[in-house]
């Protein structure tokens, strides 16, 4: 069966035989659609789709109904196919052996060529379905004529429209198990088009269908004759792809990469996403604005005078424009925004939770930068569409959060340029796909809050005090000793005449943190909000001494992003948990280990150790006297 769908059947062409080059033509130039089925199981998806391979001469009778018989889902990964921006990462996530399982099958008519994503029905296959839906023009959402709208046809239909898709195909199934009746079909319709209109879908496509007797499917039934719309096959054929509408938008092309293969020559590669280009129009580049005209459209197959959304091409500027890969190249006169914080709606996709204030890679486009997400606003209910107050976001969760970037990126709300508006987050560590999701506006405080120049400079400052600033940043278990050693440490730097302040996490935690515990989520909080106070303390010249558990790599590696490169040292107070827990000094081991404290570091709660500290402490190995001498002989020398 594999073989099948990706080795497509086109022998029965009678074309073939008797002209190749023509068939090859006509082949060739047939538009594709991309769509997705939604519905379980239950509800005949697998049939039906055996049924439009079958129809269209993709698979034989007798494979039909062993489709039938067995109506497990069948199909293969579809590497062939040209992956979107999520796939992608979802792809290189299928390479480190973590599989979301989205069965992608290819068919062909005279009239068109077919991609349809399979996806698994339930919730927990809501990232599934997200996957399936980020790169189709149409999703079929499959109903049981006696069953009706259930709460999975409403969870599809408000994932398939949050998602982008503007084709719905209502297919109304198992006509044939309720008589061909009109009145169930219109009472469905009824029910199904009060529910579409509360959630902004504003037209679709009913459809009365028999996925196993094959009514309505190529051809109209004689079963219903009350019904005079398309049949399913008519419609997916001649349904009109978002690739034609998006030529008449404004020019759009993300900048993949930037070719120079010699000093004559300078050109930007990368596919048109929007719009049409021809040489001699006005273009803009973005984030920086500076603008130009096209003057060469080039391609493999030769010089092009135009081009148009869809095709990938590489682009001649009549000036010397900075321009580089991430960078959007736009109509001169209808740029795309450029923001850094934003409302968004976002899909989790992780087993671990989301966890507000971690910074993640965002991809968008070309563009790669690192992103925080807020605390969400709410969380949606995806069988009632309700909206839920939600600190975090759990696997197949979607809410809606501000996100903010560490610098501006060319952005389009989503509902008008899946491409610039579509996003997917990164963990930086594992380098997972955490997250799919869209833009829908940029937060107006973004552009009303501009960085004041000060005339005493961070240098200044430091120049006052005769010393370089920096961060100790110790880490390690409660009970580890960090809070004694940099109390010893700061006492030497001082009688040094060093100007320093020593963060201890107890301490920050009786007033700045006051309103943080010990989650993950409040943990990561926790540290975002010291390496920012850390860092104004540096700006300010200070030597700056942390001790904090910060337990986690990923917010440790942000805090040393933040600061100027050098300034960062890490210093691990490396006590084994055996020893820290035998002194336990303050009795928290213990109330622990009884369940009297829950989320406690090291029993039930990580800790990631560093992996390449600046300056390792061994406690069982040296004084905190010693200690203390070792990492102040390490920063001053
Ligand atoms: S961190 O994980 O967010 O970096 P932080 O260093 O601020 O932690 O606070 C740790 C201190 O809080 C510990 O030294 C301990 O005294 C106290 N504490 C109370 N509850 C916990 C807990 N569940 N896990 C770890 N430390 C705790």
């Amino acid at each position: 069966m594999t073989d099948l769908v990706t080795d497509p059947i086109y022998k029965t062409d009678a074309l073939i035989a008797e002209d190749i080059d023509a068939y090859l033509d006509v082949h060739q130039h047939k538009t594709m659609l991309r769509f997705i089925t939604c519905g379980s199981v239950d509800d005949g998806k697998s049939t039906l789709i055996g049924r439009l391979l079958y129809d269209s001469k993709m698979i034989f009778e007798d494979q039909l109904e062993a489709l039938q018989a067995d109506s497990k889902r069948v199909g293969t990964q579809g590497q062939e196919i040209d992956f979107a921006l999520l796939v992608d990462g979802l792809a290189a996530e299928r390479e480190q052996g973590i599989t979301i399982d989205v069965a992608y099958r290819f068919f062909t008519t005279e009239k068109r060529k077919f991609i349809v994503a399979d996806t698994p029905g339930h919730e927990q296959y809501t990232r599934n379905m997200v996957t399936g839906a980020s790169t189709a023009d149409l999703a079929v959402i499959l109903i049981d004529a006696r069953k009706g709208v259930l709460v999975q046809t409403r969870r599809h239909s408000y994932l398939a429209h949050l998602i982008g898709i503007k084709n719905i195909v209502l297919a109304i199934n198992k006509m044939d198990l309720v008589d061909y009746d009109q009145s169930v079909y219109d009472a469905i319709l009824k029910d199904y088009t009060a529910f579409a209109h509360s959630i902004g879908i504003t037209s679709f496509t009913p459809i009365p269908i028999s996925g196993f007797k094959g009514d309505n499917i190529t051809a109209h039934s004689e079963h219903t004759p009350w019904y005079t719309g398309p049949t399913l096959m008519a419609h997916l054929e001649t349904v009109e792809v978002d690739q034609v509408s998006d030529q008449e938008k404004p020019l759009r092309m993300a900048v993949q990469w930037v070719n120079r293969p010699n000093l004559d020559f300078r050109g930007f590669s990368g596919q048109i996403a929007a719009g049409v280009v021809r040489v001699g129009d006005a273009v803009r580049v973005l984030p920086s604005g500076k603008t130009s005209t096209v003057s060469r459209i080039v391609t493999l197959d030769g010089d092009l005078e135009q081009a148009v959304a869809g095709q990938s091409v590489t682009l001649c500027f009549a000036d010397e424009v900075d321009c580089s890969r991430g960078d959007v190249i736009a109509a001169s006169d209808s740029p795309p925004q450029v923001a850094d914080q934003f409302e968004t709606t976002i899909v989790w996709m992780a087993d671990e939770e989301m966890l507000p204030g971690r910074a993640y890679w965002l991809k968008i486009g070309t563009q790669t930068v690192s992103a925080t997400v807020q605390q969400p606003k709410y969380q949606i209910n995806v069988n009632t569409m309700e909206q839920l107050a939600a600190k975090t976001l759990d696997l197949n969760a979607i809410g809606v959060a501000n996100l903010s970037t560490d610098r501006q990126i060319v952005f389009e709300p989503y509902a008008q340029n899946r491409t610039l508006g579509g996003f997917i987050l990164i963990d930086k560590i594992t380098n997972a796909t955490v997250a799919a999701g869209m833009l829908h506006f940029s937060l107006r405080r973004a552009q009303n809050v501009h960085w004041q120049a000060t005339d005493v400079s961070r240098e200044h400052h430091a120049l006052m005090k005769h010393q370089k600033p920096a961060v100790l940043w110790f880490t390690g278990l409660s009970g580890a000793g960090k809070s004694t050693i940099a109390n010893l440490v700061e006492k030497r730097l001082a009688r040094m005449n060093r100007h320093t302040f020593l963060l201890d996490g107890d301490n920050v935690r009786h007033g700045l943190n006051k309103d943080l515990g010990f989650t993950d989520a409040d943990r990561v909080e926790n540290i975002r909000r010291v390496g920012e106070v850390a860092k104004l303390m540096t700006d300010a010249g200070l030597i700056v001494i942390t001790a904090f558990i910060s337990p986690f790599r990923s917010e440790r590696e942000m805090v040393r992003q933040m600061m100027q490169p050098g300034e960062f040292i890490e210093v691990h107070i490396d006590t084994p948990l055996a020893d820290a827990e035998a002194r336990d000094v303050k009795g928290l081991y213990k109330k622990a280990r009884s369940g009297q404290l829950k989320n406690f570091t090291g029993i039930d709660s990580p800790y990631e150790a560093p992996l390449d500290p600046e300056i390792r402490i061994d406690t069982a190995g040296m004084t905190p006297d010693e200690a203390a001498d070792a990492i102040v002989a390490r920063l001053i020398p």
